[in-house]
């Protein structure tokens, strides 16, 4: 019988986070065959950010996270804390959370469904209280998303594990003290999500947890990090095998976010594909290894300026072939923004994507504008062409709206790109950004409002 959840003993205070753009109706317009110049600051890495606001639940005192990007899905994962009974305060780019009580164990269907990273809070929530009850995360555009790893993991742990009518129903078997205890858990995968959260579950459990075929993602190391900073026992974050020794409780801590190597990769192939050079910063190199490569591949050099920035060089465009896979292999969160580069590209590319099973929805948009892409499987055949043109297009998911925004900078003429809500999850003002670096593009609330390239000052 899974406890009732208490009642919740807090006010919600929801992150009074700056008004984030209405990104449903509004619409981008750009001009292509931008150049850009200048230099473009990076922000916190999303991926590791929604991440660590999981981990702060693991913390009966407050953190100070510094560097939080200002994202849509940021500002849902602090409502779903707040659904907790977890205050939350913004501070510019700072962000204050206190879980020193977490009021409620169930985490509410409506976030949760708008936010499937939000499901990474089984972890931190059954480690502290014993009990979580969390919806099941649903598919979406890029994929089914399944969570059976997580399940898996937490089950070895000793949780009993329910799965009823769309909730996850987790909780730590036996009186006294409810906790996990440590075990040896092999990924059939090396899931980033279930690292994450197996790796917090184990930083609070009885005994010695060992993660192996763990994912290497920089946002695994950064939140192993960020508990070892609250005094959890991690080894081998960054490795395929990870070791947590489960401590008694863990403390405060004050912890800055590494920056967003996707973001720092968009904006390289967007320098790319509109030859431009463009510099960057704070960037960690070690983090875009695979991107640079691909980059040096098609022609175009990216050299490091100092600890924490890069400047590219451009060059002419020829083809290359990519596999997305785990890190440190090639990212599939930047496949879609190097798929509109690799239109351009002289000579014929192949894109395979092996990570998520429907991540190329965003072929038929990039052909709309002129491209030469033919899908079999999971693989893409890009012939690059001699021009892009612009046209109105629709983003159907996170990266996808990126890699349209991309290519539209390189067409010719004007491109109107709605499905703006997909971009404002994962990227922080990145049309201000790009303005700041020359690009002419602007976003209407709606298309009735569509500015003249002349009032745009294209
Ligand atoms: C994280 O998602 C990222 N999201 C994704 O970024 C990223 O694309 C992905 O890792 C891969 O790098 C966050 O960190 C919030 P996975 P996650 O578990 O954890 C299968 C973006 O654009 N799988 O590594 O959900 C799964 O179906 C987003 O910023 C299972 O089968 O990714 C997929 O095919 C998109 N069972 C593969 O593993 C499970 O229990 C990789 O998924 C878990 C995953």
């Amino acid at each position: 019988m899974i406890p009732e959840d208490r009642p919740i003993t807090h006010s919600l205070s929801l992150p009074d986070t700056q008004s984030l753009p209405e990104g449903d109706k509004s619409v981008l317009h750009v001009w292509g065959k931008a150049s850009l110049q200048g230099h473009v600051k990076i922000s916190g890495a999303k991926n590791s950010a929604l991440a660590i606001m999981a981990g702060a639940l693991l913390c009966p005192q407050d953190c100070r996270l510094r560097n939080v990007p200002l994202l849509m899905d940021v500002q849902r994962m602090g409502q779903i804390l707040s659904s907790l009974g977890v205050k939350l305060e913004r501070d510019g780019d700072d962000l204050n959370i206190d879980a020193s009580h977490i009021g409620q164990s169930k985490a509410p269907y409506e976030l949760v469904s708008q936010l499937r990273a939000s499901f990474f809070i089984i972890g931190p929530v059954l480690a502290r209280l014993g009990v979580a009850r969390v919806p099941l995360p649903g598919g979406c555009a890029i994929g089914a998303r399944p969570v059976d790893l997580h399940v898996r993991g937490l089950q070895l742990m000793g949780a009993e594990v329910q799965i009823d009518r769309g909730m996850v129903n987790a909780y730590v078997t036996g009186g006294g003290r409810k906790r996990l205890k440590g075990a040896r858990i092999y990924l059939d995968y090396p899931s980033v999500g279930a690292t994450e959260t197996l790796m917090m579950a184990a930083t609070l459990a009885d005994g010695e947890t060992i993660i192996e075929n763990a994912a290497q993602e920089p946002e695994v190391t950064d939140l192993a990090n960020f508990c070892r900073a609250m005094g959890a026992k991690i080894r081998g974050a960054g490795t395929n095998t990870i070791v947590i020794s489960g401590v008694e409780r863990l403390h405060s801590v004050d912890y800055s976010i590494i920056p967003d190597r996707v973001e720092a990769g968009t904006f390289l192939v967007a320098g790319a594909i509109t030859h431009s050079e463009i510099s960057l910063s704070p960037v960690i190199p070690d983090h875009l290894t695979a991107v640079i490569a691909k980059l040096r591949d098609v022609g175009v050099k990216v050299v490091t300026e100092g600890p924490n920035s890069v400047r590219l060089i451009p060059g002419s465009l020829k083809a290359t072939d990519i596999e997305t896979l785990p890190y440190p292999g090639f990212p599939t969160d930047m496949q879609a923004q190097f798929m509109a580069l690799l239109t351009l590209s002289e000579g014929d590319s192949i894109i395979t994507e092996t990570v998520f099973e429907n991540r190329l929805r965003h072929v038929a948009e990039l052909s709309r504008m002129g491209a030469d892409i033919r899908v079999k499987g999971n693989n893409a055949i890009i012939r690059g062409v001699s021009m892009l043109s612009g046209a109105p297009v629709v983003a159907t998911d996170l990266r996808a709206s990126a890699a349209l925004v991309i290519a539209a900078l390189a067409a010719e003429g004007k491109t109107t790109i709605q499905g703006l809500h997909h971009l404002d999850r994962g990227y922080d003002r990145l049309e201000l950004k790009l303005r700041q670096l020359g690009a002419n593009i602007h976003r209407v609330k709606d298309d009735s409002e569509a500015p003249t390239e002349v009032e745009a000052g294209a």
